[in-house]
């Protein structure tokens, strides 16, 4: 593999990257790279579906709503309507592409919509359970059959390539792509381009038990702050309420939407239906940080591994029908959710905070977009509300590509670029090195910087960082790089983010809930971190 010079390089083929190359290929040539595999971001992985205004009886005001509702204020309202407004075109987008969503019974019948937490109305489109395969596949498909479109699995970017990468520095802050090591030669090459898009996915692995991912190591947020771009509300961290709980499988997500078709949290040694003690009138339809909470803390108060999700009550054949992929994978475990409650825990599951960008998808800096899990557009706010996050990506996707071609013309050609120097490292005798602060890494924000937090804890936290900080540089200053080092330097980078917002918000609001600042300060304040 060479340096390749392209149009646009897209970093990240889920679903905010191939949206936006499937737009910007109308015209230009476009490169995505992906970690690994082509489907190994969160968007193959997503279950519930995508939140859109649909039904006769609802409307675009219910949906802001309750999207503000869910993000306690901290949303950008402009942000919110821009989004919302465009999900019914987002959905067709989609349909026009093949997805095959969920009818009401009869096969040309209406859109089944189904319904999730801190949702007023059914507006959630789906495919059974498995909504991301389905959309995964569609996209990649158009992406293949798409000649102005090349598409590079195996590319672990490592950095940006800027100013300081010209040939002759110019000082400008402009982005011309990234390094990317090549993962079967092991060699970093450039790729070079005039316009760059991260969509680069979250930062869930940075915590020890997630439903995301292997990859979403928060390299794109790590990326671009590094370069010189803000990123804002790292501290607002979503807690999925219900992850199985099982020795061997540690990230199976089981959606919402059980919930939302009648399942019932119960306290395993008591019985008791908990829910009515935390949220009386919304129950276990109520947002996803007062259920994940309300989780925790009967785990933690009667000393439990988990609580159980049980939607055995309803009919098995509607179980099987709404839900055939979790069934499955359940069984395969000994478990029949027709028959017996789900043992399930709370995990991270969602990065609300990420690079700041606008309503034309840019960041601060010249020559880079950023759409997806990698951003803060406004939309979520202090937690997001479920099945937007895909249509955020649809959007903000088809935002950066607009923004792009409607500026083409402005943007200049791009400078000689240094090829990637690896004169002064060898390759590394120490690899457990790498394992050891990994795995250091996701125990103390598990346990320092979860879900309950204090001042005393996230300052145990920011400690272990500065100590973590210098022997990760020491390593990376010696040593070759590898997939493995480069998401070990941006979990740090992430937790650091992470850590320093949370320090810097004197308040609760949605996600962030400290024994510290219990109370909800009157005005909401986004947390922006300036590099
Ligand atoms: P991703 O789909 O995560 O893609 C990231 C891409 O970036 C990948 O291609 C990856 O290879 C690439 N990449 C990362 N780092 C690098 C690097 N260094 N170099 C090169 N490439 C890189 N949301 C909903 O709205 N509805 C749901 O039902 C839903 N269910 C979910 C279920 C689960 C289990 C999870 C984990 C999430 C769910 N979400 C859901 C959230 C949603 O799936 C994600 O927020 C969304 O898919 C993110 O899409 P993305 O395009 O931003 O990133
Ligand atoms: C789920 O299916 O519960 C996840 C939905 C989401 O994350 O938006």
């Amino acid at each position: 593999m060479t340096d390749t010079h392209h149009d646009v390089l897209i970093i990240g083929s889920g679903a905010a990257g191939l949206t936006a190359a499937l737009a910007l290929a109308q015209t230009r040539r476009v490169l995505v790279l992906a970690k690994g595999s082509l489907d190994s971001g969160s968007t193959a992985w997503a279950q519930g579906g995508i939140a859109a205004v649909l039904d006769q009886g609802d409307t675009f005001e219910n949906h802001v709503r309750d999207t503000m509702i869910a993000g306690a204020g901290l949303n950008d309202r402009e942000t919110v309507e821009f989004v919302i407004e465009r999900a019914p075109a987002a959905i067709e987008r989609l349909r026009e592409l093949g997805v095959p969503f969920n009818r009401e019974k009869m096969e040309d019948g209406e859109l089944h919509l189904t319904r999730e937490g801190g949702h007023s109305h059914r507006r959630i489109v789906h495919v059974n359970d498995a909504t991301g395969w389905a959309v995964q596949a569609a996209l990649l498909k158009a992406a293949e059959d798409n000649p102005n479109i090349t598409l590079l699995p195996g590319q672990s970017c490592v950095d940006l390539i800027t100013a300081r990468n010209q040939r002759d520095y110019s000082g400008s802050g402009r982005i011309w792509g990234a390094y990317a090591l090549d993962e079967e030669s092991g060699k970093v090459v450039a790729h070079v381009a005039r316009a760059t898009v991260l969509a680069a996915g979250g930062a869930g692995r940075v915590y020890l038990f997630s439903t995301a991912p292997r990859g979403a190591t928060g390299d794109g947020i790590a990326m671009a702050w590094r370069a010189g771009a803000r990123v804002s509300n790292m501290e607002m961290t979503q807690f999925h309420p219900t992850c199985l709980y099982h020795l061997d499988v540690k990230n199976f997500l089981i959606t919402e939407a059980v919930r939302g078709e009648g399942g019932r949290l119960r306290n395993p040694a008591t019985g008791e239906r908990y829910m009515a003690r935390y949220d009386a009138e919304r129950m276990e339809l109520a947002p996803r940080d007062i259920v994940a909470r309300a989780n925790d803390d009967q785990i933690k108060r009667y000393g439990l591994d988990y609580v159980h999700l049980d939607i055995s009550h309803q009919p098995p054949e509607f179980v099987k029908e709404h839900f055939p992929t979790i069934h499955e994978k359940l069984l395969g475990l000994g478990i029949d959710m027709t028959k017996e409650p789900i043992p399930v825990v709370p995990a991270q599951h969602y990065t609300c905070g990420g690079i700041k960008i606008g309503l034309d998808a840019r960041t601060d800096l010249p020559g880079l977009w950023a759409a997806g899990e990698c951003t803060e557009s406004g939309l979520h706010g202090a937690n997001r509300l479920a099945s937007n996050s895909l249509l955020e990506c649809f959007v903000f996707g088809e935002a950066a590509a607009k923004d792009i071609l409607s500026c083409w013309d402005t943007l200049d050609d791009p400078p000689e670029i240094r090829a990637w120097d690896e004169s002064r490292v060898t390759d590394s005798d120490e690899e457990v090195v790498i394992k050891q602060n990994w795995t250091e890494i996701r125990r103390f924000m598990w346990n320092y910087v979860g879900i309950v937090r204090t001042t005393k804890r996230l300052e145990r936290a920011a400690h272990r960082i500065r100590l973590l900080r210098e022997e990760v540089g020491d390593y990376y200053g010696h040593f070759r790089v590898t997939t493995d080092l480069i998401e070990l330097r941006n979990l740090l980078d992430c937790a650091d983010l992470i850590v320093k917002s949370a320090l810097k918000r004197e308040e609760s609001r949605g996600l962030h809930f400290t024994l510290d600042y219990p109370e909800t300060t009157p005005v909401a304040h986004d947390t922006v971190l300036v590099p």
